[in-house]
């Protein structure tokens, strides 16, 4: 069976029986969707049939999403950002692109998510919780004898040379999670230092955040800085790909939803939405092999979902580090004091 009927055929065990007539009565929703392809697609199919509402899907990373709904502020296209990283979520709400409402399931939702929530004045909400860490090819890395990197220090050992991955902070939420990450960790000068040391390192900085997992997966690079739920899905499809916390701390992402203001089709976006907070939506995320914690506390998790309680978190402060003007500034000031930098 081939990737999308075994999509369409999950999903329909998952929603039971439908009739093909409900398929496309209920008008449309067009949604930007940062989760990887897999899961939209679920969405798209499951959402469709048990509603009738077709969902016209652009897939993005979380800095793209971000820069199409600033581009068409004037005249929007987009009804609800489903996924991606909390913190440009955040910026949107700072800056008027999405709109301000309040679930009746928010109750339902871990802390996390409904701070997300109450943080931005209602204008997003998170929709699932997973942290930032390393992910190592373990045939390659045992073949060319390197050690297996443990802590942010390891990944400067020159052993890495040309052998880490990590994307862009402009594109990728993944990115910039890691740059707010070790500005927390290790105050801003220091964590330049480190990135411009981890430079050296690194071979390719990719457009998205799950880029670099996939590449250590297939074995194009040794070892990648990714949220460590995006390796459980890589290891189920056969691939030699292990996943490992920093042992100094690390941070975690909110990811999160959002209804666009000026959207066209808002009752649709409003039922999607409503949608997306049930448990049963939310277990589709594992149903795709992807390992987030679900937001809704009824929602199962899959013994793959990392465990929180195993790693050392720092406490990230999301307010600040969703702020716009933050945001801006330490992804120019990584754009010009690190990527600009030669190798
Ligand atoms: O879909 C996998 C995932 O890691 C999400 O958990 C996360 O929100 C998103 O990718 C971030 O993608 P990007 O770094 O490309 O913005």
């Amino acid at each position: 069976m081939n990737k999308s009927s075994l999509i369409s055929a999950l999903a329909l065990v998952l929603l039971g029986p439908v009739t093909a007539a409900r398929a496309q009565d209920g008008g449309q929703v067009n949604v930007i969707c940062s989760v990887q392809a897999e899961w939209c697609n679920m969405i798209q199919t499951v959402f469709a049939r048990s509603t009738g509402i077709k969902i016209n899907m652009s897939l993005k990373g979380s800095g793209e999403a971000l820069a199409q709904l600033i581009a068409e502020r004037a005249n929007p296209k987009t009804d609800i950002w489903f996924g991606g990283t909390g913190d440009p979520h955040l910026q949107a709400a700072e800056q008027g692109l999405s709109l301000d409402y309040k679930s009746a399931s928010l109750p339902q939702l871990q802390v996390w998510a409904q701070q997300q929530a109450s943080q931005s004045g209602y204008k997003t909400v998170g929709i699932y919780s997973g942290p930032l860490g390393f992910g190592y090819n373990t045939e390659l890395i045992a073949k060319k004898k390197m050690p297996i990197p443990k802590s942010w220090a390891d990944l400067l050992n020159p052993i890495y040379k040309g052998e880490i991955q990590v994307s862009n902070p402009a594109s990728s939420g993944t990115a910039y999670t890691m740059v707010a990450t070790l500005v927390q960790l290790m105050g801003e000068d220091k964590a330049f230092d480190y990135m411009k040391a981890l430079h050296k390192n690194i071979s390719q900085y990719t457009r998205s955040g799950t880029g670099p997992i996939k590449a250590v997966a297939r074995g194009e690079t040794t070892v990648s800085i990714s949220f460590v739920h995006d390796g459980p899905g890589e290891a189920m499809q056969g691939f030699p790909v292990a996943t490992i916390t920093p042992s100094e701390g690390t941070g975690a992402e909110i990811g999160s939803m959002s209804i666009i203001k000026g959207s066209r089709n808002l009752a649709n976006a409003k039922r999607f939405y409503e949608w997306a907070l049930t448990p049963a939506a939310q277990e589709m995320g594992a149903a795709a092999k992807q390992f987030q914690v679900p937001s809704n506390k009824a929602a199962k998790v899959d013994s793959r979902v990392p465990d929180f309680k195993k790693i050392n978190f720092i406490k990230y402060d999301y307010a600040k580090y969703g702020a716009s003007s933050e945001r801006k500034r330490l992804i120019a000031k990584w754009e010009k004091d690190v990527n600009s930098l030669p190798r």
